[in-house]
């Protein structure tokens, strides 16, 4: 069976939340991006807006604006609860509460949705899926991965995580990833694997602090150079 959007919660972050948890520097963001696994971000069309230049690929782009409106519609609801009956679980400062911080999604999300026919039509928007990326060796500068791997280490092995980020290595030099927390607030258990063995491959592995912690503890990215 093919991906469906009924198992999908979609929820997505701001251009200045993927600045702050990837540490991006103007001169980053002249680079060349590709943010794998963005769904419905805004950083994409955030940075298109300011000349940068940026593609994302995820399986929900095989969907048209509409069905994704409609299950960000759907799971909103749920996803508010979840987030009041967690709230422990965050760290409230720079996102005061629970109703602001849905207030900043759904602004995101209503960016990406006004972008997402355009930036689909242009290219910038591709269905896709981790561990293979439709792009050609060193597409890119620079691959982004917020809140997908590492994160969902309770339901990806350890092995699609190597192969998902030798993927991401071969599309470009350099990939950042954001948080190395599992979904229960735990240093994913995959890293030391997943570190070591790049390391071994000859890559430059750093986990460098952050100004970003919303998850509480989560303010590291893990950042991999090519050697
Ligand atoms: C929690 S969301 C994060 C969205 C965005 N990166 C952000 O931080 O706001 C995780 C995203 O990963 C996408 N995803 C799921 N499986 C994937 C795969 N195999 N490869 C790439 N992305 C995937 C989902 O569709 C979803 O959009």
């Amino acid at each position: 069976m093919g991906f469906t959007l009924d198992k999908v919660v979609p929820w997505g972050r701001s251009y200045v939340e993927y600045v702050d948890m990837f540490d991006l520097t103007a001169e980053d963001l002249e680079r060349r991006i590709l943010g794998c696994g963005d769904g419905p971000a805004a950083f994409n069309a955030e940075l298109t807006k300011r000349g940068g230049t940026a593609v994302s690929v995820d399986p929900i782009y095989t969907f048209d604006v509409e069905q994704i409106r409609c299950r960000i519609t759907e799971t909103y609801d749920t996803v508010m609860a979840q987030m009041r009956e967690n709230q422990g679980d965050y760290v409230w400062n720079a996102i005061a509460s629970v109703e602001e911080l849905g207030c900043i999604r759904m602004r995101a999300m209503n960016t990406f949705l006004s972008d997402y026919g355009a930036g689909k039509g242009s290219g910038r928007y591709v269905a896709g899926s981790l561990p293979s990326l439709p792009f050609e060796r060193l597409s890119f500068d620079l691959v982004l991965s917020s809140h997908f791997l590492f994160l969902y280490s309770i339901h990806l092995s350890a092995e699609f995580h190597l192969q998902a980020l030798r993927e991401m290595l071969r599309v470009a030099r350099e990939v950042r990833v954001f948080p190395v927390l599992s979904l229960d607030g735990a240093a994913s258990p995959h890293l030391t694997y997943v570190t070591t063995a790049l390391a071994d491959d000859g890559c430059t592995v750093e986990l460098r602090r952050v100004s970003y912690e919303f998850q509480r503890g989560g303010n590291e990215m893990l950042v991999i150079t090519q050697g």
